[in-house]
């Protein structure tokens, strides 16, 4: 350190702590103050009763002689005797009163105005002193006696001059003693102060270092920074989220960013996507082999992802057809007509796909997660298939990848016990695991037989991402419950077994501009034709739903908002047709099968109770659409409808606003859908509470286009900056971080 700087930062040192000498010397002043008039009042005191008691002595020791000379009148003596008894330096004079109160002998100095009686000052405060013309002196009559008469009394007067100097000296030493006391207490609070202050300085420094923060679970430098801790944790996340959402906002997110932010921040490094469906099916149709894009937010999501990263996209090979088309390693290039990654398709028997799709996933995992009211079934069996299938993915993902640190996306509910596999083989890759549907309380996963199982497997990850904080929060819950692990809330990451897992919030979105933007109809065209198509009345207005016939999108919940709002508003019969798409989904499964019966049948029996002539209130398209298909529907309709019962985003809401470039049409969102935490200016409901949906769907076909538009326009801004590639960029970008910091730490071994 130079010298100017120690000089300067002993002086800021002293600066600071001017600020507790201050008060500490003016205490003392004040302290010194006080005391100094106490000490000479006790002084006083002291000597005055000491001159009490001296006068009582020489009056006994004077008295029996005095008596005798004064019998015998010997006036000489008596003479004598004083002046031998005032040679004492104390004892200013002594005098002789007989018993009337004569003063009859007395020394030379005697004071004159004395005479026998007490002045009237030292009888109202006899410890006091008396001022004379001489000087302050005691003065004491005590009375003679003799054989028990009392004879007259002697005067003793004391010389008190003293008692002035004394005082005067104490008070002087009394200072001195206050003086060096301050100088003393502040020299050691000057020390005191400076030790701490340099103690903190240092913990906190340590602790912004990282110690204790970025090593979440040791303990910061100083044990009594501790409470401070967490809270400069907080600070610093905030401050990190602060940062990541203005390097994010001020980012305007396309394919192109995406594909540089990769070769930038991951030097290029390959990208492995590993999920259950794929982005594109080949099925053997009457015209040949045909391509079906099939019905998945995931897949929504994920494509264009992939377009712009290439890579691999590993997924089962569900079409009749796939087998045709691949290599012999089971790869394929797509999209089918223009090529841009690669689809490596993995196969499954019958007895696979029953225990782990349909069985553990579907059956388990899927009601497991969703508060939907229908009970996860769990067997042994099923979940033998579902480790077999995760292996057997987890093995393609190492055969797939070009070096040992790939990137790889886990999708899904589907692989929970990939990442760790993973890892097992290949240490350095960096695992993103999403999980697109929403994550239970710990009560409710408690339920899973395997539920320690699952939480290992998925902590293999290095980010696990879900759609909001409020599923992290169960995630990191549950582990809490579950596993022995150190959760740091504050960074929101999980040690465990030597690896940290970030849990983290990324909203899923969809791609932005829409691809159907340039070539779809204008939207009356759209209308017009799906009036024509399902022979509508022209001037009818159209309600839209669009899922895969699922129990927890809320489907029947919608059916009775529709069949309500025709009761409560009949001049909307015949003027207002709902058209619910939905695609078959799961068909396997008998909870899907009865779900699909009770669906057909509550249309049939809404349609019949309001139907008149052509007329029919609801429309079910219970069949697959290509997305170019619906994207036309979304353009035609007056009001989209989601009323999922519980739902991780609901890309279906986003798409029909991505749809709308018209800036009209209403959007309708349940309040249990990730899409409701974004898409503020929907018509929120509570698909329970069906008068509540009719309304809401009543107001949404009565409202006025200006309202529309802004409501439109409004979430129409916020889709196009939180688009897909977006969510894909910040996970790339946390990613390439948290490589980073592992790659140094690899190099100075240092654990993370
Ligand atoms: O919602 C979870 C999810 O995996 C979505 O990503 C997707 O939309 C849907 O389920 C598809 O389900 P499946 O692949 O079983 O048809």
């Amino acid at each position: 350190m130079r010298p100017y700087s120690a000089v300067k930062k002993m002086l800021h040192s002293f600066r600071l702590s001017l600020r507790f000498v201050l008060p500490l010397a003016t205490a003392i002043a004040l302290l010194a103050y006080l005391t100094v008039p106490l000490v000479d009042q006790l002084a006083l005191r002291w000597f005055v009763r000491d001159l009490d008691i001296r006068s009582h002595l020489i009056t006994s020791t004077l008295q029996d002689t005095l008596i005798e000379l004064l019998e015998q009148g010997n006036k000489s003596k008596i003479n004598h005797l004083f002046l031998r008894s005032i040679q004492d330096e104390r004892l200013f004079s002594l005098g002789y009163c007989n018993d009337e109160g004569v003063l009859l002998y007395s020394t030379p100095a005697f004071p004159k105005s004395l005479g026998c009686k007490m002045p009237t000052s030292a009888l109202n405060d006899p410890k006091s002193m008396i001022r004379l013309p001489q000087g302050p002196v005691h003065v004491a009559i005590n009375p003679l006696e003799q054989s028990g008469v009392k004879i007259g009394s002697l005067v003793l007067v004391h010389d008190m001059s003293f008692v002035e100097r004394r005082s005067s000296d104490s008070r002087k030493y009394v200072i001195i003693l206050f003086a060096v006391l301050g100088v003393v207490a502040s020299i050691i609070t000057v020390f005191v102060a400076y030790l701490s202050r340099r103690g903190w300085i240092e913990g906190v420094r340590a602790m912004i270092r990282g110690e204790g923060i970025l090593h979440p679970f040791s303990q910061p430098a100083n044990p009594e920074l501790q409470p401070l801790a967490g809270d400069l944790r907080a600070l610093l996340r905030s401050l990190d989220a602060e940062r990541r959402f203005a390097d994010n906002s001020t980012i305007s997110w396309t394919p192109d960013k995406l594909r540089s932010l990769l070769h930038k921040e991951l030097t290029g490094d390959q990208v492995i996507v590993v999920s259950n469906r794929e982005p594109y099916m080949h099925i053997r149709g009457e015209k040949g082999i045909e391509i079906s894009r099939p019905a998945s937010g995931l897949v929504t999501a994920v494509e264009p992802v992939m377009r712009a990263c290439s890579g691999t996209w590993i997924a089962h090979g569900s079409g009749t057809a796939d087998k045709e088309v691949v290599d012999k390693h089971g790869r394929v290039g797509v999209p089918p007509d223009h090529p841009e990654y690669t689809l490596r398709r993995i196969w499954l028997t019958g007895e696979e796909e029953n225990g782990y799709y349909y069985g553990f996933a579907n059956e388990g995992m899927w009601p497991l997660c969703h508060i939907a009211h229908v009970r996860p079934v769990f067997r042994t069996n099923d979940w033998e298939q579902y480790v077999l299938i995760n292996q057997r993915f987890a093995d393609a993902v190492v055969k797939e990848a070009h070096s040992d640190d790939p990137v790889v996306l886990v999708q899904d509910y589907h692989f929970a016990l990939l990442p760790t596999m993973l890892r097992n083989v290949l240490p350095k890759a960096t695992v993103i695991t999403f999980w697109h549907i929403p994550w239970p309380n710990p009560e409710s996963f408690g339920i899973c037989p395997w539920r320690e199982e699952l939480l290992r497997g998925m902590l293999g990850s290095t980010i696990l991402g879900f759609h909001t904080r409020f599923h992290c929060k169960n995630f990191l819950e549950t582990v809490d419950r579950y596993l022995e692990t150190r959760i740091e809330h504050e960074s929101s990451t999980i040690s465990h077994g030597g690896m940290l897992t970030l849990v983290e919030s990324y909203p899923i979105s969809i791609q932005w501009p829409s691809p159907w933007q340039q070539i779809q109809p204008s939207v009356t065209e759209c209308r017009e034709e799906i009036r024509h198509a399902l022979s509508l009345a022209e001037n009818c207005l159209i309600g839209l739903g669009v899922d895969r016939m699922d129990y927890t999108k809320g489907i029947l919940e919608r059916l009775s908002a529709v069949k309500r709002l025709l009761e409560l508003h009949p001049e909307m019969i015949g003027r207002f047709t709902f058209i619910q798409i939905a695609a078959p989904s799961r068909s396997a499964l008998e909870e899907y099968q009865a779900f699909d019966v009770r669906v057909h049948a509550v249309v049939t029996r809404i349609n019949e109770r309001f139907s008149k002539g052509s007329y029919q209130a609801i429309c079910l398209k219970a069949e697959h659409h290509e997305p170019e298909e619906i994207n036309r529907y979304y353009r035609a309709a007056d009001v989209c409808m989601v009323t999922s019962l519980h739902d991780g985003m609901n890309l279906v809401a986003k798409e029909y606003v991505a749809a709308r470039d018209d800036e009209r049409g209403v959007l309708l969102l349940s309040q249990f859908t990730g899409a409701a935490h974004e898409l503020h200016e929907a018509l929120i409901v509570n698909p329970y509470h069906v008068e509540q949906t009719a309304d809401a769907l009543y107001r949404g076909l009565t409202m006025p286009d200006f309202e529309q538009q802004e409501r439109m326009r409004s979430m129409r801004t916020l889709v196009s900056d939180f688009n897909v590639y977006r969510w894909a960029g910040r996970m790339l970008i946390d990613a390439a971080r948290i490589r980073e910091r592992e790659k140094l730490a690899m190099r100075i071994g240092r654990p993370l």
